[in-house]
């Protein structure tokens, strides 16, 4: 009997000591102003809207079109969505399609369209600075797959890209912050698989000496996703309730200690 009675004088003591802690413990709680930081939200998944980014920029109106119309959005889409390779496209401007001799892409048939397309893009993010590693291996590997590769140099900066049928270059970065890299490209990328055997050779233009003008230098243009979410902590005055509400427990259990000591 007097184990029992000893035991629940001491809780009682206890309980009553703890809630005076917590009591102590628990913060004034400013009314209104919190300046705390809150800790950061959980970074949001990098997602990149590819078809919103390309009807922005350029204009890419033409390239958007057919990426839509041969579904080939989609794939790159995925790719970027969801590889850590991500995904580097060559984007010809609306001028470079309009500026396309005659045999055209509209005499493809829909798979050699298609293949075109894909022959725009690599399974892999490369920054600029990437190419000059890049320059060294032959024949990239494309989306097309199979023969269609592309090859690259980098010319003092600036980066050359040979289809084999035609020769173009790099002439301002769209979006390069990993996993997705869109580069403007003065020319449609023709691939030799299709254009080398359906259509009759031009005859091959002089080499245009190599200058690299300075006023070329692809411009970098990180598109800095500033996610700037101001949150104010609403649970602080829910936490603060429940600090009360552990109080106010506390002292219940101790006063029937108490009682069940006296009686
Ligand atoms: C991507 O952007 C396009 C054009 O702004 C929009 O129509 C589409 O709904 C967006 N897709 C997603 C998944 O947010
Ligand atoms: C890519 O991710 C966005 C956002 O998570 C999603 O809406 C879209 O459907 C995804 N697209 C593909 C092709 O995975
Ligand atoms: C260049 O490429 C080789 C393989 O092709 C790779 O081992 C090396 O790390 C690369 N260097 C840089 C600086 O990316
Ligand atoms: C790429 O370079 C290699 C080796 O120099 C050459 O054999 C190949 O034909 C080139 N391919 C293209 C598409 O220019």
């Amino acid at each position: 009997m007097e184990f029992p009675l000893v035991f629940m004088v001491s809780s009682a003591l206890l309980l009553l000591c703890s809630s005076a802690f917590a009591k102590t413990a628990s913060p004034p709680s400013p009314p209104s102003v919190s300046l705390t930081p809150t800790p950061a939200p959980a970074p949001a998944p990098d997602y990149v809207n590819l078809t919103d980014l390309l009807s922005v920029a350029g204009p890419f109106h033409t390239f958007l079109g057919y990426l839509e119309s041969t579904k080939v959005i989609d794939t790159f889409q995925n790719q970027a969505n969801n590889t850590e390779e991500g995904i580097t496209i060559f984007v010809p401007k609306d001028s470079a399609f309009s500026s396309l001799k005659k045999p055209s892409l509209s005499k493809l048939t829909s798979d050699q369209l298609k293949q075109v397309i894909l022959f725009h893009a690599l399974p892999h993010f490369y920054s600029l600075a990437d190419f000059k590693n890049l320059s060294q291996t032959s024949s990239t590997p494309t989306f097309a797959g199979g023969d269609y590769t592309l090859n690259f140099t980098d010319n003092s900066g600036t980066v050359h890209i040979s289809s084999g049928w035609s020769k173009t270059k790099v002439s301002s970065a769209v979006h390069a912050t990993d996993p997705v890299a869109i580069y403007q490209v003065d020319k449609v990328l023709l691939p030799e698989a299709i254009f080398g055997t359906d259509i009759p050779p031009t005859p091959a233009p002089a080499p245009a000496p190599e200058i690299a003008p300075a006023a070329d230098a692809p411009t970098e243009k990180s598109s800095a996703d500033s996610k700037v979410s101001p949150q104010s902590s609403p649970d602080r005055s829910s936490s603060f309730r429940i600090i009360s509400l552990g109080i106010w427990s506390n002292v219940v259990l101790a006063i029937f200690g108490l009682m069940v000591m006296f009686l």
